[in-house]
Formats: C-alpha cells, structure tokens, sequence
C-alpha cells in the first residue's frame, strides 16, 4: 500500500494571529498538491486565525501541544476539547523542545497521545536522539524506547491512523540536516519497531516523518527514502518556499 506523504509545519513559538492569517492567504494557491496531506501547527492563540484563513483549501490546522486532563485547575494549559472546538485536526507531542524546556517525559507523552486519540485529533508524535546519544551508538535503542513508551495502550487500529515524526535532536534549527541515509536508517527501525509491537498491517499504514532542518532543497532526497513519508518543518515552514516542500516531487 502506498503511504500519501504529510508534510507539516511546526510554527514554533512564532506568528501573530494577524501575522497567521496573512501567511495562510499566501500559503493557500501554493501548496496545492496531490501527493502530500498539508498541516499546520500553530501556536494555540492563532488556530482560529489559521481555521479561518485555511478554510477551503486543503491545509489542515494542528496544534503544538495540548495537556492530558480534560478540564480543571490547570492554569496555562490547553485541552484537547478546545483544540478540537477551534478547528484543530493534529497535535504535535513531545517535540524535543517540549522535552528540553517544558519537562515532559515519555509518560507524559504517552499520556498525551492517549488523550488526543480518545478525542479524535491526530497525533504527531515526536522522538529522536541527541548528538551525544547518537555518538554513543544507542540512537536506535533510544528512539525504540521512546516510541514503545509513547505508543503504551494504544491499540492497533488507533496506533495506524497516528503520525511519527523522528527528528534528530542535532538536526534540528541547525541547518545540519541528517544524511537521507541516516534519516533512513531510523525511520526503518521505527517501522520495524511498530511491526513487532503491532504486526505488518499497522506498520506498512503508519506514517514516519523526517524532521530536522528540511528545506526545499533536501525535501526530494529525504521523501524519496522507502521509510520516509514526510517530513515535519520548523523554519522552513514560515515562508512562501514551504510550498516547494509540499510539492517535492
Ligand atoms: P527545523 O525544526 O525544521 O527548524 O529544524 C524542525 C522541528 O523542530 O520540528
């Protein structure tokens, strides 16, 4: 089965909503495509601007985080009943800025995909190794063991319909981009990881990004690996050239 390529931005903490809807407006006419799904991850105060201004094109809105209750006495934090009633279809969790700065775990990532699933958004979910790790030799065990601690209690019908985004943590607002043969390598063993947890099915549907550095001029090489059905965009993902990552081909 032919796996659709998802090409999504990461917005970081950067745009205003006024800023947002100007973007998208920009955005719209050109990233047309009929071979990658299109997704924008937005800081949460811009979803509905990012909603209104993608309306009828085919640019789905995602956030960049969400918290694991539903409601309550959690100050600051969003969830995912106010992702979803702002227009959110995705959700980015545990990017490694999230990790770094914000404290989350892989339990409070798996917390998270559990809670975006049962609420019917997409998650993004987020692994990859630091360069120290990498050095060592245990990015493949490392990645492993990010992705089978995030995927805990999600059944296998849930787990195919989810996005992986594997990003290098060196790759990442470097402009050191991974090899599209490193890039390979990991994203074959994120696969191979989900085939022994949930069989050949789930594996072959799953969708695995590359994240790191992608720009319109390494998109081809990347997306053109057997294991890469994508990629996740910081930086180049806040330009009109985001297009040209879209439409690779
Ligand atoms: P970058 O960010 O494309 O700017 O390296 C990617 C990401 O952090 O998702």
């Amino acid at each position: 089965m032919a796996r659709k390529t998802i090409v999504a931005g990461n917005w970081k903490m950067n745009m205003t909503p006024t800023q947002t809807a100007e973007l998208i407006e920009t955005l719209k006419p050109l990233v047309v495509s009929d071979y990658s799904d299109v997704v924008l991850c937005v800081p949460a105060i811009d979803i509905p601007a990012a909603v209104a201004a993608a309306k009828g094109s085919n640019i789905e809105i995602g956030a960049e985080n969400l918290y694991f209750e539903d409601k309550g006495a959690y100050t600051g934090e969003i969830s995912a009943d106010m992702l979803l009633d702002a227009g959110a279809k995705y959700v980015i969790i545990g990017h490694s800025e999230r990790r770094e700065y914000f404290g989350e775990t892989d339990e409070t990532v798996n917390k998270k995909v559990l809670k975006a699933i049962e609420k019917g958004l997409t998650p993004i979910i987020c692994c990859g190794e630091t360069l120290t790790q990498r050095e060592q030799g245990i990015t493949i065990d490392w990645v492993r063991q990010q992705i089978k601690i995030a995927f805990q209690n999600v059944t296998a019908d849930q787990a195919k319909a989810t996005v992986i985004a594997y990003e290098p943590i060196w790759a990442i607002g470097t402009g050191k981009t991974a090899t599209s043969d490193q890039a390979e390598e990991v994203c074959g063993a994120i696969r191979q990881c989900i085939k022994e947890v949930y069989g050949d099915a789930v594996a072959e549907e799953i969708r695995i990004q590359y994240g790191g550095s992608v720009n319109a001029g390494n998109a081809a090489e990347l997306f053109a690996k057997p294991d890469i059905d994508g990629g996740l965009v910081g930086g180049a993902s806040l330009k009109p050239d985001f297009s040209k990552i879209v439409n690779y081909k």
